[in-house]
């Protein structure tokens, strides 16, 4: 069987379906390997708080960095925060306190707050320690010796009445490749791509508001060019989400243009031997995960290391003293390096970031995950309208950080955009945690401690011994294809099984006249329970923790691997406790009514404090510039004249020569109609198979491009956010 479903095939499209691999396409070789691994979770500005939406890949990457450890894979999970640039500078300067000990703060709760989601990196720095920085200059000079940066005068945008440079967040105007509004390094609300110093149009001061003017400044430039080739075969070789492999295509096969790794700046590293010279911040940052993993392994628990202020070894998390980890070798030689980031930050990790590597002659990224966005009711979050569920508020109401792991894990494949609410968050934590997996453990568990006052004395069954085989083989190659869902989705789906099975069995019907049977069926469950405990623990640590202690089993289940699922359980045991509790229907209209009194105050005031955040979604459009509604109305016979449907996109592709035509194949379930829609610059062509829609059916057929289309597909706003169901509703239900 498969954990998979539909909506995580995206994650491996270029494996198709299940079935063990042990030649992989790629080269690579499976998880465990005899090499170690690093996990690293992209580095947040230290600019703001932190909402469950960016806790998204945090969580992604530390369910993952665990699963790779349940196989028996040796792994280094670092990340640290990014305290340079311009979106720590700005922001700064707008509080009025210096860049240090802005960033400062808002690392120390960082710090603090990832643990508290059990998002437990072996090593949590910042890019300001004395090992990045050291790094990071030895990256430089190397890549400057081996002749790879050269000196060239540019033009860079400047605020005439501050006498200053504007580097990147310093300037906003038009993006030169969309059109969009953009900053000055990033069109953040456009296509998605970096912009080089001098290339955004329109440029216009933050800092007063002025239209920029140009001074000619010399700056040091990397000769991104020189490794196009190499990227190309990089990229081919690359595993992970698929998107992290189709976006740089097309830039790579496009101009791959130098690329300036100097700022007019006083913060960040200096250049080596240049001090008037700055680093641009994604020189600096990705090195940290290098100078994270070293000083993991040359922590030790007690060592000075650990309590340096200089070094923050340790610090988050409950990781262990990395002692014996083989840092070098992983990066520099022939270690699994796993990227996990989100999608808007692909192009500096599938493409930047492998040349500086390949420049000094290091390893390369085996895999790179990029986590779809968090959406909000179906929109973006907004750090400075307070439109966000932030991590701390969902802490202090007392929920368990494991529901809303186990939500964001499983809510979609890892790449597509997700939308969190308090009523599906609700809906998912009651029937899939409270009801299956809580349910059957709590039955299990209570029936047994109560006839048998733990594990009866009986055989495992056959039927049930390789319900948990195929289980395990599942959880095995869900980490081989790094679908993070369905690592998460693996123990409730047992689970599921485990319910219907007691259902079926109906052990207390039994034991007074099949007491042996009774107690074989009891075992069984018992041992259900164990498994799905081995398998809860990359996603729920804590629950599968008190599951554990549950069981009677001592020690801790993170130091357990797979095969711990199939050993006999302790003899005995407790009555249990419930390991959740449901979330009553009051408390989430309480939430919603909190949520909906924030945003609508925030819009009242807004001048007021906005919290600042490291990705202000580009939220604007969607709430400033919404359309009139129409006037008059329609009858329902008028709407019942619509044939709208859910459709399943079973093929996408560009349409040539046309920049926004996509040709999609959708299954309406009576027929696979052939729709040409405008998707393209806005979605990843290749994440749209699978994807369920809503189509008007009877939409009359039209030619375009020379492609005929019959039918239409459904999408919102600029951003052509696709219409979908959220539950099981089939292709070809009408939508009413
Ligand atoms: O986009 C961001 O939030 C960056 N701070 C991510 C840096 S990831 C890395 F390369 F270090
Ligand atoms: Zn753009």
């Amino acid at each position: 069987m498969s954990t998979n479903d539909a909506d995580d095939r995206d994650e491996h499209d270029e494996h198709g379906t299940h079935g063990r691999r042990d030649d992989r396409a790629d080269g690579h070789a499976r998880f465990p390997t005899e090499t170690p691994a690093v996990v690293t979770c992209g580095l947040p500005y230290a600019n703001g708080d932190l909402h469950v939406g960016h806790l998204r890949t945090y969580v992604g990457g530390d369910t993952f960095a665990r699963a790779l450890r349940t196989l028996g894979q040796e792994v280094a999970f670092v990340s640290g925060s990014d305290m340079h640039g311009t979106p720590v500078a700005v922001n700064a300067w707008q509080e009025g306190v210096s860049p240090e000990e802005f960033a400062l703060r808002h690392h120390e709760k960082y710090e603090e707050t990832f643990p508290r989601f059990d998002v437990d990196f072996d090593n949590y720095g910042h890019t300001r320690t004395d090992a990045n920085v050291e790094l990071t200059q030895a990256f430089v000079r190397t890549l400057d010796e081996e002749g790879y940066v050269y000196d060239e005068e540019i033009a860079v945008a400047w605020d005439p009445e501050e006498e200053q440079a504007l580097p990147d967040r310093y300037v906003e105007g038009t993006c030169p490749y969309c059109g969009a509004h953009a900053r000055g390094d990033e069109c953040d609300e456009g296509c998605g791509r970096h912009l080089e110093p001098g290339e955004i149009e329109d440029p216009t001061s933050v800092v007063t508001g002025n239209p920029a003017e140009y001074r000619t400044r010399s700056h040091k430039f990397f000769r991104l060019s020189e490794f196009e080739e190499y990227l190309g075969e990089f990229i081919a070789r690359l595993d992970g989400t698929s998107n992290a492999r189709n976006q740089p295509r097309e830039w790579i096969e496009g101009e791959l243009k130098d690329w300036c790794i100097t700022r007019d700046l006083d913060w960040g590293i200096p250049y080596p031997g240049e001090e008037e010279l700055i680093l641009y911040v994604w020189v600096d940052a990705p090195v940290e995960y290098v100078a994270s993993t070293k000083e993991f392994a040359e922590s030790s628990v007690g060592s000075d290391n650990a309590e340096n202020d200089e070094s923050t070894a340790n610090a988050a998390g409950a990781g262990s003293a990395g002692e014996g980890f083989d840092w070098e070798r992983a990066w520099a030689e022939d270690g699994e390096l796993i990227h996990v980031i989100g999608r808007d930050i692909i192009q500096h990790h599938a493409v930047f970031w492998p040349a500086m590597l390949r420049g000094v002659g290091y390893n390369e990224p085996r895999a790179i995950l990029a986590s779809g966005f968090v959406n909000l009711d179906g929109k973006a979050f907004s750090t400075s309208r307070d439109r966000a569920v932030w991590a701390d508020d969902y802490l202090a109401e007392g929920f368990d950080p494991d529901l809303y792991r186990y939500y964001v894990v499983t809510a979609t494949g890892f790449q597509q955009d997700t939308d969190f609410s308090w009523d599906r968050f609700q809906q998912r934590v009651n029937s899939e945690l409270v009801g299956a997996l809580g349910n059957f453990v709590y039955r299990s568990l209570l029936f047994a401690h109560r006839t048998y006052e733990g594990t009866p004395d009986s055989e495992l069954s056959t039927e049930v011994r390789e319900r948990i085989e195929a289980a395990i083989e599942d959880f095995e190659e869900s980490v081989n294809e790094y679908s993070v869902r369905a690592i998460g989705q693996a123990p409730v789906e047992l689970a599921q099984f485990g319910n219907e099975y007691i259902q079926q069995a109906e052990p207390w019907k039994l034991v007074d006249d099949d007491p042996g049977r009774a107690a074989q069926v009891i075992r069984d469950c018992v041992q259900l329970v164990k498994a799905i405990g081995v398998l809860a623990a990359p996603v729920m640590p804590g629950t599968a923790a008190r599951l554990w202690a549950q069981l009677g089993e001592s020690g801790s289940i993170e130091d357990r691997g797979l095969d711990a699922a199939l050993e006999a359980p302790p003899a005995n045991f407790d009555a249990p406790p419930e390991l959740f509790e449901r979330i009553e229907d009051d408390r989430v209209a309480e939430l919603n009514e909190d949520l909906q009194a924030r945003i609508e105050e925030s819009a009242a005031n807004p001048d007021a404090d906005a919290r600042e955040g490291s990705h202000e979604e580009s939220d604007t459009a969607a709430e400033t510039d919404l359309e009139p509604l129409t006037e008059g109305r329609i009858g329902f016979e008028e709407f019942q004249d619509l044939d709208l449907r859910v459709g399943r996109i079973e093929h996408a592709e560009a349409i040539e020569g046309s920049d926004k035509l996509v040709r999609l194949e959708v299954d309406i379930g009576i027929e696979t109609r052939q729709i040409v829609a405008g998707l393209k610059q806005l979605h990843d062509t290749d994440s749209l198979p699978d994807q369920k829609v809503v189509i008007v059916a009877n939409m009359e057929k039209a030619e375009l491009f020379g492609v005929e289309s019959n039918g239409m597909v459904l999408a919102a706003g600029e951003e052509a956010d696709l219409l979908t169901t959220h539950d099981d509703a089939s292709p070809g239900t009408r939508v009413r």
